[in-house]
């Protein structure tokens, strides 16, 4: 879609001043233990809500997944002193943030770009609340949710979790999101700074870019897509998103986190 027209990321974890290196054993090599992999840390108290970036991962308007976005840039395998990938996809995919460049070129210009985000912001306590199943957020839903004055940061949770929409590689543009009448309520009438929501858009499909311009005008509020939100119960908590510095760049990658 032509709005989400994206930047390519090129990431680049060069070692190459490894190259010379020597390891020092040699000789056969023990088995090694599979790797954990965790949703959830410290005893239950802390949540990732960091959707995996992997080649099943749903993107944008597209029936593929993402695809093959790692490529080896040097290998052990092939007689390299260390294994070095290098990354290539979109900056809203999984997890992401948006900056106002994202639908805005002179904001973009002005340098409104991921980098100008207030990590205060992302990094604060966060209401996790369950949003009626049966609509996408408008003013209605909105009002109905009664979310105090001063909350700052909301994280919501819609049918897309039910349906594990960001684990199904076809995207669905059926998924729950803000109506450009939702985003402009929350606006108008909260102290919202932060928006999170659990599919790649926290726009409707039917209204992404009005939705869009409504929340990033201001310039202030963070949009955060794609969370994974499953498996935990709604209340307070303590949110920290840390989005990659890329300088320019609309949107990016982000790891976020739920402390109780
Ligand atoms: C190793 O080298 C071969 C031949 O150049 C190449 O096809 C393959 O992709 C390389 N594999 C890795 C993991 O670098
Ligand atoms: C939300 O909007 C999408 C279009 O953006 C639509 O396909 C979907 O049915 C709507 N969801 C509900 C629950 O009304």
């Amino acid at each position: 879609m032509k709005l989400f027209h994206i930047f390519s990321l090129l990431l680049c974890i060069s070692a190459f001043s490894l190259a010379t290196g020597r390891r020092l054993a040699a000789g056969p090599v023990a088995p090694v233990p599979p790797a954990e992999h965790r949703e959830v840390y410290a005893d239950g108290r802390l949540f990732d809500i960091t959707h995996k970036v992997s080649k099943d991962t749903p993107t944008w308007d597209s029936k593929e997944g993402l695809g093959q976005f790692l490529s080896p840039l040097a290998s052990i395998k092939n007689g390299s002193a260390v294994n070095a990938a290098e990354v290539k996809m979109s900056v809203h995919t999984a997890t992401h943030v948006d900056s106002p460049a994202h639908v805005f070129d002179n904001y973009a210009d002005a340098g409104y770009d991921v980098d100008s985000l207030d990590l205060e912001v992302l990094n604060g306590p966060a209401l996790l609340v369950d949003v009626p199943r049966d609509n996408n957020i408008t003013a209605d839903v909105m009002m109905s949710l009664n979310i105090p004055k001063g909350v700052r940061r909301v994280l919501f949770r819609t049918a897309n979790t039910d349906r594990h929409l960001m684990f199904k590689k076809e995207f669905d543009s059926s998924y729950t999101g803000f109506m450009k009448d939702g985003a402009k309520w929350l606006v108008e009438n909260t102290d919202i700074k932060l928006v999170g929501l659990d599919y790649l858009s926290v726009a409707a499909y039917a209204e992404a870019l009005d939705t869009h311009l409504e929340f990033l005008a201001n310039r202030e509020t963070i949009l955060v897509e794609g969370l994974k939100l499953d498996n935990i119960l709604p209340g307070l908590y303590t949110l920290h998103c840390l989005p990659v510095r890329l300088v320019g760049a609309d949107g990016s990658p982000t790891r976020c986190i739920l402390l109780k």
